[in-house]
């Protein structure tokens, strides 16, 4: 079997928080944000990252980008160890790598133009480029990502929230990326405008043969754009599949769970809903063994004695749970789908 070459992986990536406490800061403790994952995304693939809040998703995303280092492991960006370079080392990859935001009003400089805002990038990557040049580009990315070269003289207050993320992802291409890293950037957009900035980003893709990380803790979300889902669990991958064996096969019991409270999109309205017990443990103070036994229906004794090994059960759909004698519910009759509005 020919192996796909990864753009990124990221190999026991860790991401821990001092905790500090008392007037000289001491440390008390560290929350384990994200905790020894492996990860790889193969270029031109779009992964989905879901998880409840706090599961570690945005942190994670943000190592994997560099933009705070991790504690201890690796990110291998097309070869090369990203976490073990330095600044000047790293400089010709921060163009490579870019992240659209959820909330693009607070990402976008409310005093900048849409061009200052679009060219400023390529002032810090491409220096030599002449204003006008950069003004032409910023005119062409716009119009790719469906906006009219006129706003480019606008101001981000003077746009819906779906257009100023379309000006957030024109940002992101300016610099001719390989990988986004898109933080829930549909999270704040109503349905109906979620699903055409998901098209978008389906489009770009396509077209520019990007490589992207879609965190959102959105299953409906994941189902309409990824090819493969992360599911992550108080700083762990559970597990890790096709979207479609995802939700029509779940292998691991957290996401058996995170499905079962998903509406069903051919019934309108939820299924028999899973509610996990208990409350979320504290990331400072993990459960031994599996992280999530502590809530899981199907815990057995042996559950606690050592972390579970994320292991492949069919091709490329692998569960960091040791019971593989459970037949888990799946999530609906196909992948949840976002209607748009005509
Ligand atoms: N700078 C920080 N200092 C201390 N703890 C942090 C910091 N950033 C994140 N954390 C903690 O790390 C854990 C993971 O947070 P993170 O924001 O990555 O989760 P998330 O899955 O993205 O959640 P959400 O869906 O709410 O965005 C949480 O317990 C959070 O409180
Ligand atoms: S290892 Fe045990 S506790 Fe963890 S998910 Fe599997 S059955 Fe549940
Ligand atoms: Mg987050």
């Amino acid at each position: 079997m020919t192996r796909l070459k990864p753009l990124i992986e990221t190999l026991g990536l860790s991401k821990h928080f001092a905790v500090r406490q008392g007037l000289l800061g001491r440390a008390t403790g560290a929350v384990r944000a994200v905790d020894e994952v492996n990860l790889r995304i193969h270029r031109g693939e779009v992964v989905g990252l879901v998880g409840e809040s706090g599961s570690g998703k945005s942190t994670l995303g943000r190592v994997m980008m560099m933009a705070e280092p991790p504690s201890s492991g690796s990110v291998i960006y097309d070869g090369y160890d990203i976490a073990a370079s330095t600044p000047r080392q790293l400089h010709p990859f921060r163009r490579k790598m870019q992240m659209v935001f959820q909330d693009p009003y607070s990402s976008l400089n409310p005093r900048m133009t849409v061009e200052d805002s679009l060219t400023m990038p390529l002032r810090f990557h491409q220096p030599e480029m002449s204003a006008r040049a950069r003004r032409d580009k910023a005119a062409e990315v716009l119009e790719s990502v469906g906006l009219s070269r006129s706003t480019i003289t606008r101001y981000p207050h003077e746009f819906s929230g779906g257009q100023r993320q379309r000006i957030g992802i024109a940002r992101a291409l300016m610099v001719d990326p390989e990988f986004i890293m898109a933080d829930e950037p549909v999270s704040a957009l109503d349905v109906s405008v979620q699903a055409q900035v998901l098209n978008l980003f389906s489009e770009i893709r396509t077209r520019l043969g990007l490589t992207l990380l879609f965190v959102t803790h959105d299953l409906a979300v994941v189902g309409h754009i990824a090819d493969r889902v992360a599911v992550m669990y108080l700083g762990q991958i559970m597990e890790i599949a096709p979207t479609r064996a995802l939700f029509a096969a779940p292998a691991h019991p957290y996401t058996e769970t995170l499905l079962s409270a998903a509406p069903d999109p051919v019934l309108g309205r939820n299924r028999k809903r899973i509610v996990m017990k208990g409350e979320p443990p504290s990331p400072m103070n993990p459960p031994s063994g599996c992280v999530f036994r502590t809530r899981c229906p199907y815990a057995v004794t042996a559950c606690a004695q050592a972390r579970p090994l994320l292991v492949e059960r069919a091709p490329g759909h692998a569960t960091a749970c040791i019971r593989d004698d459970i037949t888990l519910t799946p999530a609906v009759r196909d992948t949840p789908k976002l209607q748009a509005h005509a």
